[in-house]
């Protein structure tokens, strides 16, 4: 059987690290995509990677490109083709600059590769993956965001820290909107099977749950732009469930049409990824502070939704 191919729709900070991780794990042959005027640069990172590959041991080809022609026929694109923020920069100020990217990838992932499992990360996340599908008119288990997977492991990793325990054990799950308002679920959040709330008190929690919002802030205002490392790793786990038929269920941007009680809107919520795609969207019975925080949520996506469509 010929190995999957996996197109990265740009070839910087976070493309450059999926095909690293997409390599290492051998999921298929990566076309590492980017404008013309940084063909040479994507086509340099590729043969990099590629050189990399033997010493990895791993067999996959890595090609870099500025041709969408050489991603025709692709099984799964991962697109973070855009600008990334800067300090003092929300991810809505990205609005303007990167609506126009996001057009221009999805009518060209429509004519070359019209069936591909498509992630989208370029931000600001919720509205510019319902923007890929209402341009591509996709169906919704092929369009999914990269958000939740993220924003869950930082949780993840300061409860970890804050509890003592091993990062494997701990599970946490972040629900809504990329944005400082996304919601913290509590009761999703465990120590093998133990609640969170056995081993952190309120205080802390409360001050972790303000950090994971915050996050992806934390970040740009140390390095002066977006995380990459993390963010690559998160969708690589959904790419994998894809490509591996694992069922894994991971909290993603999904396309709402009344789960949850929205409808017509990408939002944070747990999904099973398979073969299918997004094969089912799991419905938790949130507390009532939840769905009060949820709402708060879909209400700030729905805002940006609404200036995406006034663009048209
Ligand atoms: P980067 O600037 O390093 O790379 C973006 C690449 O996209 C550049 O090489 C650029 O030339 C390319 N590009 C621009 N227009 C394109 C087009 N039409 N076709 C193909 N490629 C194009 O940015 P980085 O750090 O990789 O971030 C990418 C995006 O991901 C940003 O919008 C950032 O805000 C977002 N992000 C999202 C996260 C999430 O959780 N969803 C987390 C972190 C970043």
């Amino acid at each position: 059987m010929a190995r999957k191919k996996i197109g990265l729709i740009g070839a910087g900070n976070i493309g450059g690290e999926l095909a690293n991780l997409l390599v290492q794990k051998q999921l298929g042959d990566v076309v590492l995509f980017d404008i013309p005027a940084k063909e040479n640069f994507a086509k340099g990172k590729a043969l990099d990677l590629e050189q990399a590959s033997t010493l990895l041991g791993a067999d996959a080809k890595v090609t870099g490109s500025g041709n969408w022609e050489d991603l025709s026929g692709a099984d799964v694109l991962i697109i973070t083709a855009g600008i990334p923020r800067k300090p003092g920069q929300s991810r809505d100020d990205l609005v303007e600059v990167n609506l126009p990217i996001i057009r221009n990838v999805a009518d060209n992932a429509k004519k070359h590769c019209p069936n591909a499992f498509v992630i989208v990360i370029s931000n600001p996340l919720d509205a510019m993956v319902y923007e890929y599908k209402r341009r591509v008119g996709a169906p919704r288990e092929k369009v999914v965001g990269m958000a939740g997977v993220l924003d869950s492991a930082r949780l993840a990793l300061f409860l970890a820290r804050e509890a003592g325990a091993s990062v494997k054990d701990v599970r946490a799950t972040v629900l809504g909107g990329h944005g400082d308002d996304m919601v913290p679920v509590v009761s999703a959040c465990t120590v093998n099977g133990v609640a969170i709330t056995e081993l952190v008190k309120k205080e802390a929690l409360d001050k972790i749950f303000d950090r994971t919002r915050k996050g992806g802030g934390e970040i740009v205002t140390l390095m002066g732009t977006s995380a990459y490392y993390a963010p690559a790793a998160s969708a690589v786990l959904m790419a994998e469930a894809y490509l591996l038929d694992q069922k894994r269920l991971l909290p993603c941007a999904a396309y709402l049409d009344g789960e949850y009680g929205y409808k017509d809107l990408y939002m944070g919520v747990p999904v099973v990824i398979g073969a299918g795609g997004v094969e089912k969207i799991v419905q938790l019975s949130l507390t009532e502070e939840e769905k009060g925080m949820l709402k708060k949520s879909a209400d700030s996506v729905q805002k940006v939704v609404d200036l995406v469509k006034s663009k048209s």
